[in-house]
Formats: C-alpha cells, sequence, structure tokens
C-alpha cells in the first residue's frame, strides 16, 4: 500500500519582514519513483502555491536543488522519498543567504570563494586563438576533471561545521578548486603564491577533519583527498621542497 509522507517545511520570506519563520506540515501519497522534486512541485501544486525553492535540470547538475532533508545536505531532484522515513523534515541550507523557504543564494557565495582564491588558469602567456588546443596526459585530464565534476549545490559547505561557524572558511568547496589548479600545468602560480591564498585557518588549515563534505557530496568527488593534497603541497613547500 503507498505510504502517505508527512512533509514538515521551513517557511520564511523576508521580503515579509512581519512574519515570522514557521514549519508547515503537507501530506502526500507517495508514488513510485517519487523524488522529492516530485513531491515539492505537488505539493506546490494542490496545496502550497507560495513555497520557493529551486530547481533547473532535475538531473544533479545545475547544483540549484540543495536543501536539508531530515538534517543531512541532499540534492532534492536526486533523493527518492522510498529512501526516507514517512516524516521528512525540509530546511534551507545553512551558510548560504536565504531567499526564501527553501531557496538559497549560492550564487554570492562560490562567486566570493572564486574571486577570493583566483579560480581560474593564471599565466603570463598570450593566448593564441589559432593555435592548436593543448595537448595534456589522460591521467592529467582526469585529475582536473575530477576536480571539475564539483556542481557548486553548496552540501559540502552546509554540512561543514567549520564553515557553519565561521564565514570566512573556503571550505572543501574551495580548497577543491584550489587542487584543481594547482595540478594544472597551465596555470603559472606558485606553491608559495597558493600559501598566500589558502595557508590559513580561512583556508587549509581550517578544517577540523570531520569529513561531513566527504560524505555530502552528491557528485563523490574526492574531497577529502583534495584536501589532503592542497595541505601536502603547502607543508612541502613550507619545508622547501616543493619548488614551483
Ligand atoms: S535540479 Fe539541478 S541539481 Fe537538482
Amino acid at each position: 500500500m503507498a505510504r502517505t509522507l508527512t512533509f514538515k517545511i521551513f517557511r520564511y520570506n523576508p521580503g515579509e519582514p512581519g512574519v515570522k519563520p514557521r514549519m508547515d506540515e503537507f501530506r502526500l501519497t507517495e508514488i513510485p519513483m517519487m523524488t522529492l522534486f516530485v513531491a515539492l512541485n505537488k505539493i506546490r501544486e494542490e496545496q502550497g502555491p507560495s513555497l520557493m525553492f529551486d530547481f533547473v535540470c532535475r538531473a544533479a547538475i545545475c547544483g540549484s536543488c540543495g536543501m536539508m532533508v531530515n538534517g543531512e545536505p541532499k540534492l532534492a531532484c536526486r533523493t527518492l522519498t522510498q529512501d526516507l522515513p514517512e516524516a521528512v523534515t525540509l530546511m534551507p541550507l545553512p551558510v548560504f543567504k536565504m531567499v526564501g523557504d527553501l531557496a538559497v543564494d549560492t550564487g554570492t557565495w562560490f562567486r566570493m570563494m572564486n574571486e577570493r582564491i583566483g579560480g581560474w588558469i593564471h599565466t603570463d602567456k598570450m593566448f593564441d586563438l589559432q593555435a592548436e588546443e593543448a595537448r595534456m596526459p589522460n591521467k592529467l585530464a582526469i585529475k582536473i576533471y575530477d576536480a571539475d565534476r564539483c556542481i557548486e549545490c553548496g552540501c559540502c559547505i552546509a554540512g561543514c561545521a567549520t564553515a557553519n561557524i565561521r564565514e570566512d572558511f573556503l571550505g572543501a568547496a574551495g580548497l577543491n578548486r584550489v587542487a584543481r589548479f594547482m595540478v594544472d600545468p597551465r596555470d603559472d602560480r606558485s606553491t608559495a603564491q597558493y600559501f598566500e591564498v589558502v595557508g590559513t585557518d580561512e583556508g587549509a588549515f581550517g578544517c577540523v577533519g570531520l569529513m561531513a563534505c566527504h560524505d555530502n557530496c552528491p557528485q563523490q568527488v574526492p574531497l577529502l583527498d583534495q584536501l589532503a593534497f592542497v595541505r601536502r603541497k603547502l607543508a612541502f613547500a613550507g619545508l622547501g621542497f616543493d619548488k614551483k
């Protein structure tokens, strides 16, 4: 028999400052292979037309549907209700600026992070539009691709104890991005230059090792390996072993 799911959903609209945050309850009959995306749309269509939440791709690619599902950061579009108990509590991701109900602004945070770490190739070489595409060994391309699989959903940041208590922490997403450019031979930055950016408590040394980022990443980006790689590089450079 189909289950009846009870959704407790955080409601707050910063555009209505007089109205206090509250939890609203909705009941829904579960259908086979129902995702939270489908459930939330049904709730909005049938019961709560003002409910706010974000979706674009519905395929775990755009990273816009992150939310706290029974206390854990998850992508709503790839979370099946059959994997959840009958009582489901949905909250917006913490750390990010609230837009309304379950919708948060991850874009501003990720832009800030990318600007702080210089999240682009740094080189003095002139770009030649006519030149052949630069080749690189397959193994290296895969290493870069592994880091580039981050969809900037914010689940790693929302589940991170350090990011929740200090807003200047770059978090796993930021350190993964740094690792991506550290291995890229087209980026001319030295490890000493990277040290200036992430060699502090706001960067590689602020992580207290609870590993929630790694557990919560919906793309299974190897975030712990990336953190270890960045820390090792910085430490080796400090000891004079890494000359780049
Ligand atoms: S809707 Fe794009 S990741 Fe979920």
